[in-house]
């Protein structure tokens, strides 16, 4: 069987080759206004040698790419969130075959991480695992799947504007009701990314490396 021609897959996506077997694939998914070029230099960073599977979220919101729609900061079309995620969850398994690659662990940060959280909940098995950099529930009812121990990290600010700690809290625990290992750290940090976001997900992507 011919694998399938990358250049036809149906996210505008960045690949970069692994150099080191041991590490899973990361898929990077960047926050809303970021691309496929974003997330690169932090994957890089966090696990030297991995694949690197970087897809550009498809939805535009002002010019500003993004994994889905929302109607308004922190509220979400959550059929819209339903279609995006099935389409990434195909994506993944094409760019699987088409390069060769074990399940992918995602690095998700913000609209990235939210999708990732949805992949996780909605199409369980797409993913080995998933750092969630300020994360929130991606949906009001969160379907509990079997996610038996999966390995999933999450990291939110103390100082984050935009996800209430109770919304971060509830995905928590909608993970670990699906049986997920779920790490969750609240960094003091806003909605950006600092260095301790930095090094917590290099230690815990380090740690699966060696599981
Ligand atoms: C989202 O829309 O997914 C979250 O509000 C975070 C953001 O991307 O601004």
């Amino acid at each position: 069987m011919t694998a399938p021609d990358p250049t036809a897959l149906a996210f505008v996506h960045r690949f970069e080759a692994a150099t080191a077997a041991a590490r899973p694939p990361l898929l990077l998914l960047h926050g809303t206004g970021g691309d496929e070029s974003d997330l690169l230099p932090l994957g890089r960073t966090v696990a030297p040698g991995a694949a690197l599977l970087s897809p550009r979220g498809a939805v535009l919101e002002n010019g500003m790419p993004r994994f889905f729609r929302r109607l308004a900061e922190g509220v979400f079309d959550e059929d819209d969130v339903r279609r995006r995620a099935a389409d990434l969850a195909a994506f993944v398994g094409e760019a699987r075959a088409a390069y060769g690659l074990p399940a992918p662990v995602a690095l998700g940060f913000s609209n990235g991480a939210n999708i990732a959280a949805a992949v996780l909940l909605l199409h369980p098995g797409v993913l080995a695992g998933a750092a969630l950099l300020r994360p929130m529930r991606p949906l009001s009812d969160l379907p509990v799947p079997d996610l038996a121990d999966l390995p999933v990290l999450m990291l939110s600010g103390a100082l984050d504007p935009i996800v209430p700690e109770a919304n971060a809290r509830g995905l928590a625990e909608g993970l670990r009701a699906a049986g997920a290992r779920v790490a969750h750290t609240v960094l003091p940090a806003g909605h950006g990314l600092s260095e301790a976001d930095v090094t917590a997900t290099r230690d815990w992507l380090g740690d699966r490396a060696a599981a």
